[in-house]
């Protein structure tokens, strides 16, 4: 790769807004990948700030960095990825997307009506969760879609 498409790690950091701790971090994680100089100064090519934006666009949306990680692993190294490499992975993504997109709806709307979360604190559990028969299921909010329900380690 020639040397003007390559980037410092202190550029990278400004253009894309994260920190070169967490460039570091996710270099060691393998979500995105940077050459050394013969002096050892890390040099990223310039197409690692669409991979950064994605992190931050999915990690702003739930997505774990394993599950990230496990996108990403399908781009190319080594080459800049392309529309179609890009098109592969949305569709990989679709349904993850999907299933967030639902989990935010449902947020939204559930915050005027019973969850089924056992507080019986508004009017409305009465008729759609009387004596909290929606705990007999499990745990946490039985009417929300098991993508918000999910729980989140060290969270
Ligand atoms: S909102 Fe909590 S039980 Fe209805």
């Amino acid at each position: 790769m020639r040397q003007d498409d390559l980037l410092s790690i202190g550029e990278v950091a400004r253009r894309s807004g994260h920190a070169t701790s967490a460039l570091r971090f996710y270099e060691r994680e393998g979500l995105v990948v940077g050459e050394r100089t013969p002096g050892g100064q890390r040099r990223y090519p310039r197409s690692v700030l669409r991979r950064l934006a994605f992190i931050r666009a999915a990690q702003n949306v739930g997505l774990s960095l394993q599950e990230i990680g496990r996108a990403l692993s399908a781009l190319p190294d080594g080459r800049n990825p392309t529309a179609a490499d890009w098109a592969r992975l949305s569709r990989v993504w679709r349904a993850r997307l999907d299933e967030q997109i639902a989990g935010l709806v449902a947020l939204r709307d559930g915050l005027t009506t019973c969850i089924g979360c056992g507080c019986l604190s508004l009017r409305r559990c009465a008729l759609a969760n009387p004596a909290d028969l929606a705990g007999s299921s499990g745990p946490g909010a039985r009417f929300l879609p098991p993508a918000l329900r999910r729980d989140r380690p060290g969270a």
